[in-house]
């Protein structure tokens, strides 16, 4: 909370955000960040809790307008509900950030129906919903910019595979949306490698972060590092960028045997 922000008060003056998971983890931050840009945010997830006391915070750090309201994404009818209300309390939603969403670790031998459907449910579908139904209003409006989060794409993602092939969908529906829907709203990505989160350490056992020493970066990510990434995007500072996809990862995408042709000739990483 004490770290400077990044970005100027008014980079995002008078733009209006839903970033959607934002009362926990990663969404928590980057709609910090956002208000901190300049921008009223609001904050949608299914514990109101959470998402009051986010608002709550990010009000008295940045003094935007911040409003929590609840919604299943899976669930159509409740996005529908939540644009109609968002409508109602904050106007027109300028910036979309698609972070809602969540995983479980599995080998797909071992992954059943119920497991497989839920993930992509969330995190495929319930992505799909947010976007259609908020990107048509940007559309016939002012435009705008979707942000959204998917994981490590490209090398695949042994023990996650459902979350791989979702979060794969995400990147593909985005590309053909930049497309489709440009110039009047860019829609882009950004990938984060890991960050402990609460939701993290609920769905992994610490010893995943032993291959962390593989990463280029070798550490873990914070969440102020992926929500800088994101207002990033989101902002006019990326006018000209669209259907792209940001890694915010340490370099993860990029390791494997195959990166470094004489590894020991790089004796600083401990080789
Ligand atoms: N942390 C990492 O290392 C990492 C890396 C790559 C990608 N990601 C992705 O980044 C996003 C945020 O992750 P995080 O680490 O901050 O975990 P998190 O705290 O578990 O965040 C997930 C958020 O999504 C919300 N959510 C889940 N299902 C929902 C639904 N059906 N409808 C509405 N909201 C829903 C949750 O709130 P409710 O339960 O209250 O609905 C929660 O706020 C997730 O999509 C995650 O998979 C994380």
């Amino acid at each position: 909370m004490s770290e400077r922000f990044a970005f100027a008060p008014d980079l995002l003056a008078g733009k209006t955000a839903l970033v959607t998971g934002g009362g926990t983890g990663l969404g928590r931050e980057i709609a910090l960040v956002l208000a901190a840009a300049g921008a009223d945010v609001a904050v949608a997830a299914r514990r109101r809790d959470l998402l009051e006391s986010a608002a709550d915070e990010i009000r008295a750090a940045t003094g935007r307008r911040a409003v929590a309201a609840t919604v299943n994404i899976r669930d159509r009818e409740s996005v529908e509900a939540l644009a109609a209300e968002l409508g109602e309390r904050i106007g027109p939603i300028d910036v979309l950030v698609n972070n809602a969403g969540g995983q479980f670790p599995v080998r797909a031998r071992e992954l059943k129906p119920k497991g497989w459907h839920a993930v992509v449910d969330t995190n495929l579908n319930g992505t799909w919903n947010v976007t259609q139904v908020f990107g048509d209003r940007m559309l016939a409006g002012a435009g705008g910019s979707i942000v959204s989060i998917i994981a490590v794409v490209g090398r695949g993602f042994p023990g996650l595979a459902h979350s791989a092939a979702a979060r794969a969908g995400v990147l593909e529906l985005s590309r053909s949306l930049a497309y489709e829907w440009g110039p009047r709203v860019r829609v882009n990505c950004v990938a984060p490698g890991p960050v402990v989160t609460q939701g993290f350490q609920k769905a992994y056992e610490q010893e995943i972060l032993k291959g962390i020493r593989d990463i280029p970066i070798s550490r873990v990510g914070t969440v102020r590092e992926v929500a800088n990434a994101v207002a990033f995007l989101a902002s006019p500072a990326a006018s000209w960028i669209t259907g792209e996809v940001l890694y915010v990862a340490g370099g993860q995408q990029i390791q494997g045997p195959n990166q470094a042709l004489f590894p020991a000739a790089f004796p600083e990483r401990g080789e």
